[in-house]
């Protein structure tokens, strides 16, 4: 019988998970739960480069478990965990790290962008690709859905892991890692912010999935627009207002408001409205799951027990493998 697909991914508790995250890589990571053997996790060992308030950290790792479940992640289906629940992780990212040349490091563009803002230059956040690489790596995963940004991080993964099989492989035995394929959805690639930039948590700019009601109208109310008067028609491939209403709504509402804004006679602030009110009722679903999964104290806890049995088990067996394969 055919193995199933391993698809894995992960996302830093670094803060409030908005909604480049669930477009970028929540929403295609539920949907692939139906296609294979999903397994998704909380890097909290990453988000260590930028977050170092304990109590923080453990409340946002919580709040991405729920976040993420009140999404649509089934525990049946698919394994959710934090990362450091798998601290065998940390040990193949040892491992990797001594075959992974400093040049392919120096030129990750999120190394260089982070210190460019203002980030100290740890030595954990120059090698933060050598970790990502072992968590891809440690679970023989086949796909892993991201958003754009990460794609660099993945093509690095996968230079990493065909130095391991080049050193420590033979034509006997096969390749020690598999080679992971990234998956980025055309459309939601990159999901810009209200300033029309990368929506990130640290350039500010971000719509929380649930953030309250006046607050998330707040944030779409001040989506950053040119000074196009009300009457005169607008560009609508130029919008950010467009971009985020075609994530929402329907290809029929979408075309009315094209329509409606190469027509002109309606200001941004109307659309901003009715932006808002799409997006709000795309999320009341989610909203009320969240709302019961509060109700029931152990359900986050005992799924992410579940979700590092399961990921240690296997994470366990690749790592057999890799210390036979280079003498541990
Ligand atoms: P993180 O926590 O920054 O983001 C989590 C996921 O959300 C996607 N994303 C976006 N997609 C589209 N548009 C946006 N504006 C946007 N903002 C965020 C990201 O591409 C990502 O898929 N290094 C990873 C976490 C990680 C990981 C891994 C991912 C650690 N180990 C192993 C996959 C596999 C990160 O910082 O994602």
């Amino acid at each position: 019988m055919k193995k199933p697909m391993r698809i894995l991914s992960g996302i830093q508790p670094s803060g409030i998970l908005h909604i480049g995250n669930y477009f970028g890589m929540m929403r295609p990571a539920i949907a692939l739960q139906d296609e294979g053997e999903a397994l998704y996790f909380i890097a909290d060992y990453h988000a260590l480069t930028s977050l170092r308030d304990p109590i923080a950290l453990r409340e946002n790792s919580r709040r991405v478990a729920l976040d993420f479940l009140a999404c649509g992640l089934n525990p049946d289906k698919a394994a959710l965990f934090l990362q450091s629940d798998v601290p065998q992780v940390t040990e193949l990212a040892w491992i990797l790290s001594t075959v992974t040349p400093v040049s392919r490091l120096e030129l990750a563009h999120s190394y260089k962008d982070k210190v460019a803002r203002g980030a100290a230059a740890a030595a954990g956040l120059f090698t933060y690709p050598v970790l990502m690489a072992a968590d891809i790596l440690i679970y023989d995963s086949d796909i892993v859905p991201v958003g754009k940004d990460q794609k660099q991080h993945i093509e690095i993964t996968r230079d990493i892991a065909a130095r391991i099989n080049e050193t420590f492989g033979s034509a006997r035995k096969g390749p020690i890692l598999k080679l992971p394929e990234p998956r980025i959805q055309k459309q939601t690639e990159v999901v810009p912010g209200i300033d029309g930039q990368k929506m990130s948590k640290s350039y500010g700019n971000t719509i929380d999935i649930f953030g309250d009601e006046k607050e998330t109208r707040k944030r779409v109310m001040s989506i950053v627009t040119d000074s196009t008067l009300v009457e005169a028609p607008k560009n609508p491939d130029a919008s950010t207002i467009m971009q985020l209403y075609g994530l929402v709504a329907s290809k029929d509402e979408v075309q009315e408001m094209r329509e409606q804004f190469r027509k002109g006679g309606r200001g941004y602030g109307d659309f901003k409205k009715q932006l808002f009110e799409k997006l709000w009722d795309y999320f009341a679903p989610m909203r009320k799951r969240r709302d019961e999964i509060l109700r029931d104290k152990n359900y986050i806890d005992d799924v992410l027990e579940r979700g590092a049995r399961r990921a240690n088990a296997i994470a366990h067996e690749v790592m057999k493998r890799v210390r036979a394969a280079v003498g541990l």
